[in-house]
């Protein structure tokens, strides 16, 4: 069984490593690599992304979160964004530009900076009390 703590720690560990997926997706880029490349490593952080929201939403669920909507329509925004960021990308992968790490870098930091922390003080105030994930009490 997880823990609050544990899960609050597991949302914080996947930003540091989205982080370093987002490094290499620039340093992809930055070495020109072909475009199958960098839609390998975009498809790559795309999928980590999509399980990382899931895990985020599960969360926000189990603990009633009173943003979980919003939160999750700003996750659906983002993909339906990236989507089609390469969907009309991708024929140009040949010259790769850094328009799409610049949208990713500057979604998610926003993100993780504002919705993000606001609900990682909501998990920690549970993590404060003995319950265990999966039988939310009152914060
Ligand atoms: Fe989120």
């Amino acid at each position: 069984m997880t823990t609050y703590s544990e899960l609050t720690k597991k949302i914080e560990y996947q930003h540091n490593h989205l982080a370093k997926k987002l490094d290499q997706l620039e340093a992809a880029i930055d070495k020109r690599s072909n475009g199958e490349a960098i839609s390998e490593v975009l498809n790559a952080m795309t999928q980590y992304i999509t399980e990382h929201f899931e895990l985020e939403e599960n969360a926000m669920k189990m603990a009633n979160y009173k943003h979980y909507e919003r939160h999750r329509e700003a996750h659906l925004d983002f993909l339906r964004k990236t989507a089609e960021f390469c969907t009309h990308s991708s024929p140009n992968w040949e010259k790769p530009s850094s328009e799409i790490t610049q949208f990713l870098r500057n979604w998610l930091t926003d993100h993780v900076a504002v919705e993000d922390r606001e609900m990682i003080q909501c998990l920690e105030k549970f993590s404060e009390q003995p319950k265990k994930w999966g039988k939310p009490g009152k914060p």
